[in-house]
């Protein structure tokens, strides 16, 4: 019945939807993630699907029930995430990037469990592919790049070098010290960056709020290009 009553506006559309943390081994019971609950790349998988768009949903492990209509396909860490995404982004069209990917995973994972030893120990990292980043170098002419970044700081400045760095054509930041905005929130308060600058800067609303409105901008910027 939902879906009977919301517009079909993104039909025909194929979207790409990453969501949640990813997870890092370091031995068989231990891993290095980030604070995700996933809520909002499901949120937007949900909206997108109901606004007629086929969707696919590449999630990291959440608690949450993948939505209905949606292609769900689970990873663990960023290389599973990588190489999935990469493999799913070539026939999507519009690509959102909401997953809080692992920056770096332990060099090595141990097959046995790590045991207490001495005072300190010391882990040794290297760096995971920044998926995103690759998906900008290899975009194509009709498909559209969002990005999310959370940060602390120096809001507008970071977020608009990490949209012209990863070639995105949006991004949305939120400020994880406010509260009622990020991780394990039903709501957020976010502000939507395109290469021109501050395209919308939005007030507390649910995740699928923000969600409506982010497909709302990605669906304009696809009709001023004539996609
Ligand atoms: N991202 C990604 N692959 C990574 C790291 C990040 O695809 N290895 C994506 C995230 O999904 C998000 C965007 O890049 O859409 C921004 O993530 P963020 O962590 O804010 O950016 P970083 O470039 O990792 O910068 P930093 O963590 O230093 O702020
Ligand atoms: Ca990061």
């Amino acid at each position: 019945i939902q879906k009977l009553v919301t517009p079909q506006d993104l039909a025909g559309l194929k979207v790409l939807v990453t969501a949640g943390p990813t997870r890092e081994p370091l031995d068989p019971v231990r891993y290095l993630s980030n604070r995700s609950s996933g809520k909002m790349g499901y949120a937007l998988a949900k909206v997108a699907s109901l606004r007629g768009a086929t969707v696919t949903l590449v999630s990291g492990p959440t608690a949450l029930t993948p939505p209905p209509g949606v292609e769900t396909i689970s990873v663990t860490t960023a290389e599973q995430m990588f190489q999935e995404v990469i493999q799913q982004s070539a026939k999507a069209q519009l690509i959102i990037k909401a997953a809080a990917v692992a920056d770096y995973r332990p060099l090595v994972t141990n097959e046995q469990k790590i045991k207490k030893q001495g005072q300190g120990l010391s882990l040794e990292l290297t760096q995971n592919p920044d998926i995103l980043a690759q998906l900008g170098q290899r975009k194509g002419r009709q498909q559209l790049l969002v990005g999310f970044a959370a940060e602390t700081n120096d809001l507008e400045q970071n977020a608009l070098s990490k949209l012209k760095r990863k070639n995105l054509d949006l991004l949305v930041a939120n400020d994880v010290t406010q509260p009622g905005a990020g991780f394990d929130h039903d709501t957020n308060i976010v502000r939507i960056f395109d290469q021109s600058g501050e395209v919308k800067a939005l007030p507390r609303l649910s995740k699928e709020q923000v969600a409506w409105e982010i497909l709302n901008l990605a669906r304009e910027l696809f009709q001023a290009r004539g996609i």
